[in-house]
């Protein structure tokens, strides 16, 4: 079997290549990777295998460079006859901002490059299965507090908080307009943090969230909405367990299910534990975010409620020097306070009953703990700049 993947620079493309890598039924791999300003895309390969001291077999794993926005993308896969001969191809790469502004962004490598990638993919003469790396989150904002199933999505009149997920659900859309339904897997995993081994995760980006949750000890969210959330080792292996599978279904949630979901009370009593010179957190309703960021533009009036909470104000102002901080890290920290309030967990049914192989994900109050060294460390202002 000969795959071609793309965004194996990223944090879930780069488990999955590794994932891959391992297997002796796979002969090829194909990752398409964008060279960076001085490092091509081999030594930038090279480097997805390294931080783990995992082994890069040249002679199996070769770079294809290239870019989702390069409007020729197309001619130049299918002029490039080596890769005529893959069997799978999985699409990873995307643009995951939560930032507004990257919404054009958001459309041309989501939409307008899968596009590119697809009309290539079809006429491939040995394409056997095209595997779309979603989210669970393109079920949007309207529904709360309750299981999500994989047939909900997508769903035109789902709302959404972000415009990544409308991208991604505009993704599963085109998958479907240009593939037959027996060649398209789409897995689509819930939020993806950190790893449940004890190594350096590949990407800080939800662990910054939970940094951020840490450092500030005052939420406004609600503290018992369930949260689903898998490690990215999980994820990664059971996308390559699914692709391996019979399966039943085309579309299948990568996701802790209710049994395995957590919650920010959950979360908390670990990174209590952990942190235990911080102050107690304290978890407050989220109309409490308005006044904090009154508070940290110096324009909160004394009667307010938030003053009951003077502690952590004197606290906020103690950690950093300069009170904007916190109105930085609340803007950047506003849009996962959001999906957490939701308080949605996503069926994982299907890929329990589909991949036998695959067991029920940790919770993840429990595979955090292997992530505390790494959480201390994030830089949050850095981290805040590009949600
Ligand atoms: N992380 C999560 O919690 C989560 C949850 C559900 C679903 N997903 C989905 O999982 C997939 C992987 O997410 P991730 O967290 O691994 O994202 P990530 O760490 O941001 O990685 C994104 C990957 O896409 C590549 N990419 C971006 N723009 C590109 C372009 N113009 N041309 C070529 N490659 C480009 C990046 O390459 P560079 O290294 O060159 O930037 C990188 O390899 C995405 O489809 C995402 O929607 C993620």
């Amino acid at each position: 079997m000969n795959v071609f993947i793309t965004g194996s620079t990223g944090f879930l493309g780069g488990e999955l290549l590794v994932s891959l890598s391992k297997r002796t039924d796979i002969d090829r791999i194909y990752c398409f990777i964008r060279p960076g300003n001085d490092t091509c895309a081999l030594d930038r390969l090279k480097k997805v295998f390294y931080i783990h001291n995992d082994f890069f077999d040249e002679s199996r794993i070769f770079p294809i460079a290239g870019n989702l926005f390069d409007p020729h993308l197309t001619e130049s896969l299918k002029a490039n006859k080596i890769l005529n001969d893959t069997d799978v191809i999985i699409h990873s790469a995307a643009n995951t901002s939560f930032s507004r502004i990257y919404d054009d962004m958001l459309e041309q490598v989501n939409i307008a490059g899968l596009e590119k990638l697809l009309i290539w993919a079809k006429h491939l003469p040995e394409l056997k299965t095209f595997v779309y790396i979603g989210t669970a989150t393109i079920c949007g904002s309207n529904i709360r507090a309750r299981v999500v199933h994989e047939e909900e999505s997508p769903n035109a009149k789902a709302s959404h908080l972000v415009r990544y997920t409308y991208t991604k659900m505009q993704g599963e859309l085109l998958v479907d307009r240009h593939l037959p339904a027996e060649k398209v897997l789409i897995a689509r995993p819930s939020i993806i943090m950190g790893d449940s081994r004890p190594i350096i995760p590949r990407s800080p980006v939800i662990l910054w969230a939970v940094a951020t949750i840490n450092q500030l000890r005052l939420i406004p969210v609600n503290e018992k909405a369930m949260l689903d959330m898998i490690p990215v080792n999980y994820a990664a292996d059971s996308i390559v367990e699914l692709l391996m599978a019979e399966r039943k279904h085309k579309v299948y949630h990568i996701s802790s299910g209710v049994s395995g979901a957590t919650s920010a009370q959950k979360l908390s009593v670990s990174l209590a534990a952990h942190f235990s010179d911080l102050p107690t957190f304290r978890f407050i309703d989220k109309s409490f975010l308005k006044d904090i960021k009154l508070w940290a533009k110096n324009r909160l009036k004394p009667e307010n409620p938030l003053f009951d909470f003077r502690l952590y104000l004197d606290y906020w102002n103690s950690c950093f020097t300069d009170p904007g901080a916190v109105r930085i890290l609340l803007a950047g920290l506003e849009p996962y306070l959001e999906f957490m309030e939701l308080g949605q967990a996503f069926d994982n049914g299907r890929l329990l009953e589909d991949a036998p192989a695959v067991k029920q994900s940790i919770p993840a109050e429990i595979f955090i703990k292997s992530c505390m060294p790494f959480i201390g460390k994030i830089n949050l202002l850095e981290g805040a700049l590009d949600p």
